[in-house]
């Protein structure tokens, strides 16, 4: 298949473009679009071979089900059993915007949809590339991330095509994303609400709408003893190929524990990366050192991070150190991915 490559400025968007990939999509195939937090695979969202073939150009099993993207309020309705009174106060406070909330799913939804559950995790980004391409496929999108299933998630198109050219009709190209890390989920079917996937809209901020809020024990820790309530979750995302070991302390601590390990690496003759800040770049001595972001700036750090880590992978290293991320708010988002990338690997220095 011939994967085409449009470029689409979000300040003029081009509706004859927009109307082709929309077209895409009504008629089941696929196309990839820019969303404020990584890059979507769409597909038509109530074709369930639509679905299938998103699965498919992935490599993801097909349990994990996909979010479905709306672009306008009046559309939720005919997803869902009922709309809760939390969704309705969520929705006002965040939507459009990096937020997917869980519900009972109506007869509408295929289950190949969602994995075969009977519920469905809808988001409204608020992208206006993404609003008007949902608009014009129909108004309901399926898209997990545009990226091959264990890869980072993509935060440019670039890594779009690296991931899945030849595999999809067509790749919206919107440039860079704004965040970085994907969506924030919060499951309304159960009481009090719980966060699945932390994400820019925080525990914090969800908890001024809607009271208490809970979070999933496992998203911080390996050992919980109980699966991920996301099936997603539980899959090992987001690894890069050299094995990566996050030093948590004082500055001080960290940059001296994490120095003297590149020295004894390289004697090794293994070939090490590093992951830090603005702030302490200067302090490595790593073959590949790299800067996520500011640490005094989370929200860098958030849009860095999958760049760095598919960097890493190109640069061929073999071992990673990254400082951490400590406290609340985006740095609970920005601490879960890097978790999940180092397969829990952290030492306290
Ligand atoms: O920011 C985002 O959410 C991006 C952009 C493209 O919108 N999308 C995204 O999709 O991150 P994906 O498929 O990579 O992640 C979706 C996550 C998975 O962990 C999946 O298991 C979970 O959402 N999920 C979807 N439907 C669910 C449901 N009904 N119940 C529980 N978890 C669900
Ligand atoms: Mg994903």
């Amino acid at each position: 298949m011939n994967t085409r490559v449009v470029r689409i400025d979000e300040q003029h968007i081009d509706d004859t473009l927009i109307e082709e990939a929309g077209r895409i999509i009504r008629e089941g195939g696929l196309v990839a679009f820019p969303t404020e937090t990584v890059y979507g695979l769409g597909g038509d969202a109530l074709n369930p071979a639509s679905s299938k073939k998103i699965y498919e150009a992935k490599g993801r099993p097909s349990d994990n089900p996909l979010i479905v993207h709306i672009a306008r309020m009046e559309d939720l309705p005919a997803l869902v059993r009922t709309v809760p009174e939390t969704a309705k106060k969520l929705a006002q406070a965040f939507w459009p915007g990096p937020l997917t909330m869980i519900m009972n799913k109506s007869e509408a939804v295929p289950r190949e949809t969602t994995g075969g559950l009977d519920t469905v995790a809808v988001r409204m980004p608020s992208h206006p590339t993404a609003m008007a391409f949902i608009e014009a496929a129909g108004g309901y999108v399926a898209a997990p991330s545009a990226n091959r299933s264990g890869r980072p998630s993509p935060t440019a198109a670039g890594y779009v095509v690296e991931d899945l050219d030849g595999r999809i009709d067509m790749i919206l190209d919107g440039g860079d994303v704004e965040l970085g890390l994907e969506s924030t989920i919060v499951d309304l079917t159960v009481e009090p609400p719980m966060i699945l996937r932390p994400g820019f809209v925080t525990r914090e901020a969800l908890a001024e709408t809607l009271g208490q809020v809970e979070q999933d024990a496992t998203l911080f820790t390996r050992d919980s003893g109980q699966a991920p309530k996301a099936p997603g979750m539980k899959y090992r995302h987001y690894a890069p190929k050299g094995e990566l070991t996050i030093v948590r302390g004082s500055a001080a601590a960290v940059t001296n524990y994490i120095n003297a390990r590149l020295e004894e690496e390289r004697k090794n003759n293994k070939r090490t990366g590093v992951i830090a800040t603005d702030e302490t770049i200067a302090e490595y001595s790593a073959d590949v050192p790299r800067s996520v972001g500011k640490r005094k700036d989370v929200n860098t750090v958030a849009r860095g991070l999958y760049r760095i880590l598919r960097e890493f992978d190109d640069e061929g290293v073999d071992l990673i150190y990254s400082e951490s991320f400590d406290g609340n708010g985006v740095s609970q988002a920005v601490m879960n991915r890097l978790l999940k990338a180092a397969g829990h690997r952290m030492i306290n220095v």
